[in-house]
């Protein structure tokens, strides 16, 4: 039986909304996106997530009339049921304080009629800063975000356990898009514990540096174990990223099915897994044998099905 999560994603027209949707699900290149008209209304999209998870998407066109509307006479089919809002503020918006009253009004409509959850607030399209400022001005942005978070939540107080929301900052140009996608589908995984912890046995007994599972499609990371200290907290989006645009960059319609990169330090290993994963195994080996690592994530697959 699948199972369903309603996904919102909300913010003001021209944030990037349909723009980052299409990149992660549905293969667009970051320079297509200037093409995507607004959207009208709200654009359901539904993505079938390792096998039985199904995300049902809403993306919600931004427009100020389709937004009030949501507001007030669409407000209980909208906000009814989510699972995740997602909200994206455009970083270099004229108008912040206004999106951020936009962003109180659905989060106080969100909190009422779905009261568990969870919200993730992306302050996008941060390759417009220079690079010496976007730490700071996304701390700036990211304090006002959880001040407006707090102000909607206040009467909800007592019933939420966690923070209000979690702000990430990203741009359809770099790997920060997959930063925030995986943080935010990793929370949706069921049974995501449970799989870390096979991936740690196995990379135990195959004295891998690292395991890394990706979700087939969207390359979104789901879960990873490691045995050493890595230095890169972003290694997992930008192998993400480079192998998304490695698929889309080859003109020709293969299917991915194995990679093997290596240098005289390090191998890594990048296969088909299960029906809706590919994973990848780090040995701190450059020669290690092909075949035997292969054989290993063969024989590994049952454990994961
Ligand atoms: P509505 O459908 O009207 O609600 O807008 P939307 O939020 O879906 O915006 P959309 O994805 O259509 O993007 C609007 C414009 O922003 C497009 O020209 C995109 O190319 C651009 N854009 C999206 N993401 C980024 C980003 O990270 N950086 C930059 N520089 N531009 C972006």
């Amino acid at each position: 039986m699948s199972s369903r999560r309603k996904v919102l994603l909300m913010g003001k027209s021209g944030s990037g909304k349909t723009s980052m949707r299409s990149i992660i699900f549905a293969n667009y290149i970051a320079r297509d996106c200037s093409r995507l008209g607004p959207t009208i209304e709200v654009e359901h999209a539904h993505v079938r997530f390792l096998g039985n998870l199904v995300l049902h998407l809403w993306d919600c066109g931004g427009q100020e009339s389709f937004m009030e509307n949501f507001l007030v006479s669409q407000k209980d089919q909208i906000f009814k049921n989510v699972q995740v809002l997602i909200y994206v503020f455009d970083v270099e918006s004229r108008e912040f304080e206004k999106d951020l009253r936009y962003y109180q009004s659905c989060l106080e409509a969100l909190l009422q009629n779905s009261p568990k959850a969870q919200v993730f607030c992306l302050i996008h399209k941060m390759d417009l800063i220079e690079e010496d400022h976007r730490e700071e001005t996304f701390k700036k942005r990211e304090a006002d975000v959880l001040r407006y978070s707090e102000l909607a939540a206040r009467p909800h107080q007592v019933e939420r356990e966690n923070a209000v929301c979690q702000c990430f900052k990203s741009s359809i140009w770099d790997e920060t898009l997959y930063k925030a996608w995986s943080t935010i589908v990793y929370k949706l995984v069921p049974n995501v514990g449970i799989m870390e912890e096979k991936l740690k046995k196995f990379a135990a007994i195959l004295d891998a540096d690292e395991i890394i599972l990706f979700e087939r499609a969207t390359f979104l990371v789901i879960a990873h174990a490691e045995t050493r200290e890595h230095k890169d907290s972003h290694r997992f989006e930008k192998v993400s990223n480079i192998i998304k645009q490695f698929k889309l960059s080859c003109r020709c319609h293969f299917e991915l099915e194995s990679m093997h990169v290596k240098n005289s330090s390090f191998s890594a290993f990048i296969d088909t897994f299960t029906a809706n994963t590919f994973i990848m195994v780090v040995l701190r080996d450059g020669n290690a044998s092909v075949a035997a690592t292969q054989l290993n994530i063969k024989l590994a697959r049952p454990h994961f099905e």
